[in-house]
């Protein structure tokens, strides 16, 4: 089995990249975390790569001009690893269509609402403002326009009475953190594969599970 070499961009805690990083250890994992890209050096997150031994690497976005400046540095980075896909991970700077097309197929990112509804920011204040009585999360190739591309897997949670954005934010990362390397593997094992703009999965699906809200 080769294992895919996959850079995680972070900007900041990085908790996703640790689940990523903790499931890439399994013998059986056909993906290999071999770089962690920051934006920012004082993204905690860093840290948590280093602790791991992971590849680290820093590309200020303040220290380059221009977008297209700051992004050429971290392409030319992501060359030097040898990096052949991208898991974005909380990472805060909006990619450019230059950018994007050239890791076409190859980048994904996880989002925290249940896509289409909620895209770009405050996601757990919304779903809370809206009323929705589920909510969750969307691991999506990254296509130009923001939060919209292929969906490749979801999970779903229950908002209960009671709930703050901190409270939902909870429930929802613990499902980011099962999700994203759900998600990896089934792309990097070809489980889930982009054909013309859709994600095809090759293998059955198991339609039996429900979530009800409230039960
Ligand atoms: C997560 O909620 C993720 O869905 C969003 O940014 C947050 C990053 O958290 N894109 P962490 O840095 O992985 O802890």
């Amino acid at each position: 089995m080769t294992r895919r070499r996959v850079a995680i961009l972070i900007s900041g805690r990085g908790s996703n990249m640790v689940s990523l990083i903790e499931a890439a250890r399994a013998p059986d994992f056909p993906a290999e975390i071999a770089l962690v890209l920051s934006n920012r050096p004082d993204a905690a997150g860093l840290d948590r790569a280093r602790e791991a031994r992971i590849a680290t690497c820093v590309v200020d976005h303040k220290a380059h001009p221009t977008r297209e400046d700051f992004e050429q540095a971290m392409d030319a980075a992501l060359a030097t690893h040898h990096i052949a896909f991208i898991c974005l991970a909380g990472f805060m700077r909006v990619l450019t269509d230059w950018f994007v097309a050239r890791w076409a197929g190859r980048m994904v990112n996880i989002h925290p609402s249940l896509l289409p509804l909620f895209r770009g920011t405050q996601t757990h204040r919304r779903a809370l403002e809206e009323g929705v009585l589920v909510h969750g999360c969307t691991v999506h190739f990254v296509v130009p326009e923001l939060d919209a591309g292929p969906i490749i897997a979801q999970a779903a949670v229950p908002v209960v009475p009671g709930d703050t954005e901190e409270s939902l934010a909870a429930r929802v990362i613990v499902q980011e953190h099962v999700l994203y390397p759900h998600a990896l593997r089934m792309i990097c094992d070809g489980t889930a594969r982009l054909e013309n703009g859709r994600v095809e999965f090759a293998r059955p699906w198991d339609a039996s599970g429900t979530l009800h809200s409230p039960r």
